[in-house]
């Protein structure tokens, strides 16, 4: 639609960098290990959300810098930070940012294109400042619409800034959100992430993540490649269309059925799936399939693993054995996961399913099971690729 593309025109002329011509980011994705005081009692409870499953970016906000660690969200847009003065901020570690220590920071005005980029979560009704809102399934977030001048630092140690990056200063939030995790960081396809605003600056709007599984050291850091370099490509690839669908955010594919060995359960009993039914969340750890589709997957899984399960869930004390489960998606891309992706090691040395079930008719693919694949996401060729990578040699 026009509007839109005038909308980005109008941005990309405005973030700025000091990135080279064309030059891509290597950067760190970290996982912060909770102190006991700061596990929330909902994590301490449910079996299959250990400390250190989200992704954390670090990114310096203003001048001086503040230095922000924002969880990296593939299922959202908007790049959020608590922001003084706090009318609701929760607990956090660090100092929270304030804008009035910064000579970089700028509000909005609802007249702005930038206050009207997709996926902002904008609201002009009264005053003058683009205020915007959001929603997670955890949490909430309240505050207005600026711009500031943002850098990243390279595994190299390069670091690398943007002046102008749109973003919200959040006032107003509450959620399931821990101490360490100071706001989120939106990578999804909507005009207003971070990965749309840098790309033009960096070779484009892509990026490239391999995430360590659960079990690994959380002190060994994940990576995150964004714009040139960020391809995946070479033997072993497999590459997917995104479907598109009326949510301009999300990473979608069409998940035709899930294999359990050789037997094939399909996503519905009733027909085939709907185009575009299971989205990529790196923001939400487990899988979430919808109830009836869980039933039926788990009655496999329990039929294959050799040793008994605790009590009726999909935990185990003993042998897994070598189960092999395929994720298959329309278009012939099948990527095959082994118990890395599927089962993870809780602190009572137990092993748990990855994915539960929810009543919803549409699949999340959470960030357990993408770990250990390079996952390339093409926001401008709507592609995202997969290779199975052993993630913890890639530097
Ligand atoms: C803060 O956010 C909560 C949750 O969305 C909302 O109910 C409340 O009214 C907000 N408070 C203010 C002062 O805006
Ligand atoms: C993505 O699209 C660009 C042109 O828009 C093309 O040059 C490039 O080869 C494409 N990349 C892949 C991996 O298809």
């Amino acid at each position: 639609m026009a509007p839109t593309i005038f909308l980005l025109l109008a941005l990309f002329s405005i973030v700025e960098s000091t990135a080279g011509e064309g030059g891509g980011l290597k950067l760190e994705l970290i996982r912060h290990r909770l102190s006991p005081d700061n596990v929330s009692p909902m994590a301490a409870k449910s079996q299959i959300w250990p400390e250190t499953s989200q992704f954390i970016v670090k990114i310096a906000v203003g001048t001086p810098p503040t230095e922000v660690h924002a969880i990296f969200d593939t299922g959202s847009d908007l790049f959020w930070a608590q922001c003084r003065p706090c009318v609701k901020c929760y607990r956090q570690t660090n100092p929270i940012y304030d804008p009035s220590k910064s000579s970089t920071f700028r509000t909005l005005s609802c007249k702005s294109p930038q206050c009207h980029l997709t996926g902002s979560g904008a609201a002009c009704s009264g005053t003058d400042t683009c205020k915007y809102g959001y929603g997670y399934g955890s949490g909430s977030t309240q505050g207005e619409l600026a711009t500031e001048k943002m850098a990243v630092t390279s595994r190299s140690g390069a670091t690398t800034s943007f002046s102008g990056v749109v973003f919200g200063c959040g006032h107003n939030n509450s959620g399931t959100f821990n101490a360490n995790e100071m706001g989120l960081i939106g990578f999804g396809r909507g005009a207003v992430s971070f990965v749309s605003q840098i790309g033009p600056s960096v070779g484009g709007r892509k990026f490239s993540l391999c995430l360590m599984p659960y079990n690994t050291d959380p002190r060994i850091s994940s990576s995150l490649s964004i714009g040139s370099g960020s391809e995946v490509k070479g033997p072993g690839v497999i590459t997917a269309q995104l479907v598109r669908t009326s949510d301009q955010t999300s990473y979608s594919l069409t998940l035709k059925g899930i294999s359990v060995g050789k037997t094939f359960v399909p996503y519905s009993t009733s027909g085939p799936p709907a185009k575009g039914n299971a989205i990529l969340d790196t923001g939400t750890p487990p899988t979430l399939l919808p109830k009836e589709l869980y039933g039926r997957l788990a009655a496999e899984v329990r039929r294959q693993i050799p040793s008994k399960p605790i009590d009726d869930t999909l935990c185990y004390k003993g042998n897994l054995g070598n189960l092999v489960m395929t994720l298959h998606f329309d278009g012939g891309v099948n990527l095959r996961l082994s118990t890395i992706q599927t089962f993870n090691k809780m602190p009572d040395g137990s092993f748990c399913f990855t994915a539960m079930s929810v009543d919803d008719k549409d699949a999340l693919i959470g960030n357990s099971m993408m770990a250990n694949f390079l996952v390339g996401y093409d926001i401008d060729n709507m592609t995202v690729s997969f290779k199975p990578t052993d993630c913890t040699k890639i530097g």
